[in-house]
């Protein structure tokens, strides 16, 4: 069947605008059209392409995942070998680097270094041919690498041609092959929903999702690549310096670090790694270290090789993130709601620069399905301050006197029954309130900052009320505590007892919102609260309310609303609720405003870059506040929050004039509720 004019016009113009929005997309980092826009394009070329197959070429954007799963892999000779790099673990290391190279150079001025983040994922080289891809291949041994062209093609990153013109008839670029944190955290979700096994890191996944034999897999895998180094290059060198010839990729369509950076002298390459390393986790991508190469081409040739790694070039690598050490015992820990969370106590190990002695193993389930056993020998992994995690076993080190972890039936604080919850996955202890262990924590709850705000009663106090069995409930806190009792106990003064006397007394006048959001109901946070009390008004309305009364109020849904319901039904609560208002609890029935009478109504807010409290924190404030807090900043952005080193947000902030409000500014907004 021929192709009408028109038809071939179409498809050319489709593919044209694909790659335009593509390149916008991945190598400029700067999305022109919404996603839903593009995949009408591709779905339109696709039908075009199917009815006529004539039209269909090679490079198209319809034909990144090839037809059929391969047999195996097949190996490919690298034309220039793939090295590899020297470590600096210390300044010592790097201090000792500069040093030599500055020796052999005999330059008197300070050596000027290309600077960009060590990617942790896995080394490729891509071959274009008259700017078409058309190998793409693993290191391998260096001198020999596999054949992964086919998944490298279904990357959203890797383009199929070159753009523009002006690139050398043979070129090999080299780059990284990543899976960055965001996606990586959704096919781990993905994966352990569908009762499969997670992958232990980023760098893991992107090497398990290359090594497919069906392109269709990869495919689905959210990968992505960034070029930093060339292989065989038709007619030379691309320019004099490392740095001039990389800046030459994205105009053809190639991705390269942001983050790439020329930089003088030891002292240079010093602050650089400082700098990427205070920002390491914000990245969005897991890096193991910074690499630093010597920007002059005439130099790095005079400077040449060392067995398999270039003199150039050197990796200061940061701490590692994984360490192993001997798992002594599996204690339960009862959160406040009675959800039972096993902790592995571990025999003191250092993990990037901090003594880690638990780790959380989450559940059951996942003790059995990592195979962990008490004196085994485990992997913990910490990465930027999220809670240390046992990745897996070390089975060979195992010994024989290692004991597999039965989980108890009953409450290891008080007794109770342990109950499965909802999905089967999560223990609870049944005891309620006569557990001490969720007494505790519902205290702590209830005086915590942003609950009732007793100031100075801390956890440690908490603790050794409950155990003395002087405090019982919330209630009790100010039915029993005097300042007389209170400095008969350990580690207290006079004056600190009377504090808390006063702070107690001062936390008696409260809001609504902040005496529900105390309670603790079961998935009741700090922005249901509010929504609660916006809708309400008063506890009586909210007390009294069928199920269908609360899937009224914003952001309640059925699981929610059955928790607040059966909270509330519970002639416990209700005594314990009698109680606090007996005691002196108060609030303003008049207080609470209506959502959109709250002072940031209307508002949309972006947070970006390191800010000293957590986001979420920060973002539930400002939604109590009636803000929106959304992820990017556009047009409809009314105030983008920068902490310190903000990117790519604060520039587009500044460039469609949006208001930008440092930490300070932040803090005076929720003080004054709403007032910037
Ligand atoms: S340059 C001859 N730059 O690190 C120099 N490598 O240990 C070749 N890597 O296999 C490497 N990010 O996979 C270079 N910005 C970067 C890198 C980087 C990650 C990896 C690469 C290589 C390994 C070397």
């Amino acid at each position: 069947m021929g192709v009408p004019q028109t038809e071939s016009e179409r498809a050319q113009t489709l593919r044209a605008k694909i790659d335009r929005y593509n390149y916008h997309y991945y190598v400029l980092d700067d999305p022109l059209i919404p996603d839903s826009e593009f995949d009408r394009l591709l779905y339109e070329l696709q039908q075009l392409e199917a009815r006529y197959p004539d039209l269909v070429t090679p490079d198209s954007p319809t034909q990144r995942v090839g037809a059929k799963p391969l047999e195996a892999f097949a190996q490919i000779a690298h034309k220039v070998p793939m090295l590899s790099l020297g470590n600096a673990l210390s300044d010592r290391e790097l201090e000792d680097f500069d040093r030599r190279l500055t020796e052999r150079l005999e330059v008197a001025g300070p050596i000027v270094y290309a600077a960009e983040p060590k990617l942790d994922g896995l080394a490729i080289n891509l071959r274009y041919e008259s700017g078409v891809l058309v190998e793409a291949a693993t290191r391998g041994d260096g001198m020999q690498g596999e054949d992964v062209t086919q998944n490298v093609r279904t990357i959203p990153s890797v383009p199929l041609r070159l753009r523009e013109s002006g690139w050398p008839d043979v070129l090999e670029v080299r780059g990284e092959i990543y899976m960055p944190t965001a996606g990586f955290s959704k096919l781990n979700e993905t994966a352990l929903a569908n009762g499969e096994k997670p992958f232990a890191n980023p760098r893991n996944a992107a090497a398990g999702s290359l090594r497919q034999l069906d392109p269709r897999v990869t495919a689905q895998r959210p990968l992505a690549f960034v070029c930093y180094g060339f292989g065989e290059l038709s007619g030379g060198e691309l320019a004099a310096t490392h740095s001039a010839a990389i800046r030459l990729l994205p105009r053809w369509g190639l991705r390269i670090s942001p983050e790439l950076k020329c930089v003088a002298g030891l002292a240079g390459c010093q602050q650089y790694f400082q700098e990427i390393g205070s920002r390491r986790y914000q990245l969005g991508y897991e890096i193991d270290g910074v690499v630093f190469k010597v920007d002059d081409l005439q130099q790095q040739r005079s400077l040449g090789f060392v067995s398999r790694a270039p003199r150039w070039a050197i990796a200061r690598k940061f701490p590692a993130q994984e360490e192993m050490t001997r798992l002594l015992a599996i204690d339960l820990q009862v959160g406040r709601t009675g959800a039972i969370t096993p902790v592995a106590r571990l025999e003191p190990v250092n993990v990037a620069g901090v003594t880690v002695t638990n780790a959380t193993l989450h559940n059951a389930e996942e003790i059995r399905r990592k195979d962990v056993r008490v004196g085994d020998m485990v992997i913990i992994r910490r990465a930027g301050d999220v809670i240390p995690q046992v990745v897996r076993v070390a089975p060979d080190l195992r010994p024989t006197s290692a004991t597999e972890f039965e989980m108890p039936t009953h409450c290891p604080e008080c007794g109770s029954d342990l109950i499965k919850d909802g999905d089967g996955v999560v223990l609870r202890c049944s005891g309620g309130l006569f557990c001490p262990a969720q007494r505790k924590e519902a205290i702590k709850h209830f005086a915590s900052r942003r609950a009732l705000d007793v100031e100075g009663l801390g956890d440690k106090l908490i603790d050794q009320l409950v155990e003395k069995r002087v405090v019982e409930s919330p209630a009790e806190l100010y039915l029993k505590l005097t300042p007389e009792l209170l400095a008969g106990l350990e580690r207290m003064g006079e004056k600190s007892a009377n504090n808390i006397c006063a702070a107690l007394e001062k936390s008696k006048e409260t809001t609504l919102a902040r005496f529900l959001y105390a309670l603790g109901i079961r998935e009741v946070g700090e922005a249901t609260a509010h929504s609660l009390a916006l809708h309400f008004g008063n506890l009586e309305g909210l007390m009294s309310a069928p199920v269908e009364a609360l899937l009224e109020v914003p952001d309640v849904g059925p699981i929610v609303a059955e928790h607040i319901h059966a909270f509330f039904q519970q002639p416990h609560n209700q005594e314990v609720i009698a109680a606090l208002l007996a005691a002196g609890i108060r609030w303003s029935e008049v207080e609470t405003p209506r959502a959109d009478q709250l002072p940031l109504a209307g508002k949309t807010l972006v947070l970006t870059g390191t800010l000293s409290r957590p986001r979420a924190e920060i973002k539930e404030q400002l939604q109590a506040l009636g803000a929106k807090v959304s992820g990017s900043v556009s047009g409809k952005t009314d105030y983008l929050v920068a902490g310190t080193d903000a990117g790519s947000k604060l520039e587009k902030a500044k460039k469609l004039e949006v208001t930008v409000l440092d930490e300070e500014a932040l803090e005076n907004l929720l003080r004054t509720g709403g007032q910037p």
